[in-house]
């Protein structure tokens, strides 16, 4: 049976500045999931917030951009707006950037990720939510799952990973795409991955050559550029992804593994500022330090017929607790780079914040040297 995964998030307004969801958000949005789910219109949903993103887990059969099922979403986040505006919330409705809906979110605001998949007689996955920061913090993650051994040693002993993977990389800039296998061709890919502002893992796929995989999408992540549709700074976009696990990709553990080092991405502050990713559980998904630092929440389910068997909190454990502990040294030391780069952002990254419109005057007093 084909099953549809659909992740979609948006910042509709935050409890004490950017900081968390108020619960009677969520509540709102799944009323109204839960009425899609009464008339069948979805097989089963999950709602939670990671900071101040809202987000509604679906599963249906409409596949992937389904009018219906972004409409449905768009419901959701207009009904939460209406409280955050009764609320008067900080940034009520911010990441709605379109009036009316018209059929797709594309471009709209919300954060989108889907894959339409063949359930398998046993589907684990897990879904990953990030606040403070942009859809490049998944690349290094989502490389260590699918094309690094020393974080994946499925890769080496499973023989139906042996064949490697596709990953379908994203230039958000000029707009286009392409496919890079692994490991064939690894040093390509990391030649592209590792500009993570602009060249992004879109969809991985088990290779062409494995056979005990039908070829279709085994992680996703959303995609979407605020600035780019809103033409300035409007929030980092805080992405959220999807990732099937075990039988042949990688084992669940071997998926978290990719989150035990806090690698540094762009966001933070005014999202403006390179610091750690530190993996937390959905308990503690609520920037505070310096609007941070940025992080990341990890919820496992068992797909039952598209029913959300869970959720299991995937990063709140034990084992993560040195990744929070070194995220938080690493806290300590960036901040005391203050203003300075490599803590803030370098000028391309800057110029959809308002840092250039300080600059521009500036630039009115220079003269020849
Ligand atoms: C980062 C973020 C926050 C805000 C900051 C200033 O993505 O959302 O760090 O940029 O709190 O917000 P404003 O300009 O709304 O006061
Ligand atoms: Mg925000
Ligand atoms: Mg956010």
């Amino acid at each position: 049976m084909k099953i549809t995964v659909s992740l979609i998030k948006a910042d509709v307004g935050g409890l004490a500045g950017h900081s968390r969801v108020h619960p009677d958000l969520k509540a709102e949005a799944a009323l109204v999931l839960e009425g899609a789910k009464n008339s069948g219109k979805l097989i089963d949903y999950y709602v939670t917030s990671v900071g101040d993103d809202l987000q509604l887990l679906m599963t249906h059969k409409h596949g992937e951009n389904s009018s219906l099922i972004h409409g449905l979403a768009w419901e959701a986040f207009i009904r939460a707006t209406d409280i955050a505006k009764k609320y008067k919330l900080y940034g009520a409705g911010q990441d709605l950037l379109k009036d009316t809906f018209s059929g797709n979110l594309k471009g709209m605001g919300p954060g989108v990720a889907e894959m339409e998949i063949e359930e398998r007689k046993s589907e684990p996955i897990a879904v990953f939510m990030m606040d403070k920061t942009e859809p490049g913090a998944f690349n290094l993650p989502i490389y260590k799952m699918f094309a690094d051994p020393f974080n994946t040693p499925g890769l080496v002993i499973d023989p139906h990973m042996h064949d490697g993977f596709e990953f379908e990389v994203w230039d958000v800039k000029e707009h286009k795409k392409l496919v890079i296998k692994t490991p064939e061709e690894t040093y390509d890919l990391l030649a592209l991955i590792g500009s993570k502002s602009r060249y992004i893992i879109k969809r991985v796929y088990p290779s062409q050559k494995n056979s005990h995989m039908p070829y279709e999408p085994v992680a996703v992540v959303s995609t979407d550029k605020l600035h780019e549709i809103a033409g300035k700074y409007v929030g980092k976009d805080d992405p959220v992804g999807i990732v099937r696990a075990q039988a042949g990709l990688p084992a669940m553990g071997e998926i978290l593994e990719a989150f035990s080092f806090p690698h540094l991405v762009s966001g933070w502050m005014r999202g403006s500022h390179n610091g750690p990713l530190m993996p937390v559980s959905v308990e503690d998904a609520s920037p505070s330090r310096f609007d941070g630092p940025p992080r990341v929440i990890g919820l496992g389910f068992q797909l039952a017929e598209g029913k959300l068997i869970g959720p299991a909190d995937l990063l709140g454990e034990k084992a993560f607790d040195n990744a929070r502990q070194t995220a938080l040294a690493i806290t300590d030391y960036i901040r005391r780079n203050g203003p300075f780069e490599p803590h803030r952002l370098p000028d391309e990254e800057m110029e959809y914040t308002t840092l250039s419109e300080v600059q521009k005057k500036l630039q009115k007093r220079m003269v020849d040297i």
